[in-house]
């Protein structure tokens, strides 16, 4: 059986070389290099990735960060609720439950749950459980958001 320990991943020059094998990398990853070259030392602080290692190699990685309730545009009544991004697993690891791990591991914070998909990903997140929201145009600017409720309930706010 393959272990799925997901970690916290740390901001350092080895965790940023094995991102470059994903394949959204961009402003996040660079922000963080510069973040790195403006402290002295490495480890210190704590990036909003959380990844799964097979051996020595990550592979597969997501960003979450939680959100005020006062920024809650998703849920009814408003809530803190995680946001969830760059969800990714290397293609060779693919369809060995890393990216299920990945997703139990935000569950477990039992807070609700809006993620916005990468293209023709829509059968996993079902099977996740996630649900498109209602769109709304001045909220959702072309993103298809998708949301969990660890409650089961949709809980999503309707624009009435
Ligand atoms: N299509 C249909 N079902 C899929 C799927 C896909 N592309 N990817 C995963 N699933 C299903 C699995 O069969 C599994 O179902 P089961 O529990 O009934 O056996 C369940 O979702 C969990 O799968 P898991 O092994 O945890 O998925 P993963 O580790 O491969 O992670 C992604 C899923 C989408 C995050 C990952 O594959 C990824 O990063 N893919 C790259 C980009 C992408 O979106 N590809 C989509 C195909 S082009």
């Amino acid at each position: 059986m393959v272990t799925t320990e997901v970690k916290r991943l740390k901001i350092n020059y080895k965790t940023l070389e094995e991102f470059k094998k994903f394949k959204e990398y961009g402003l996040q990853e660079l922000s963080m290099l510069e973040e790195l070259q403006a402290n002295l030392s490495e480890n210190e602080i704590n990036s909003p990735f959380y990844g799964i290692y097979y051996g020595d190699i990550l592979v597969a990685r997501m960003s979450l960060y939680k959100r005020d309730k006062k920024y809650d545009q998703y849920f009814e009544p408003s809530q803190d609720y995680l946001e969830l991004w760059k969800l990714e697993v290397l293609n060779d690891y693919q369809r060995k439950g890393f990216g299920r791990a990945l997703v139990d591991f935000a569950k477990s914070f039992n807070l609700p749950i809006k993620t916005n998909p990468r293209v023709k990903s829509s059968e996993f997140w079902n099977k996740m459980g996630f649900t498109p929201v209602k769109y709304d145009m001045d909220r959702d600017l072309g993103e298809n958001p998708l949301i969990w409720h660890p409650k089961g309930l949709s809980g999503e706010k309707t624009n009435s």
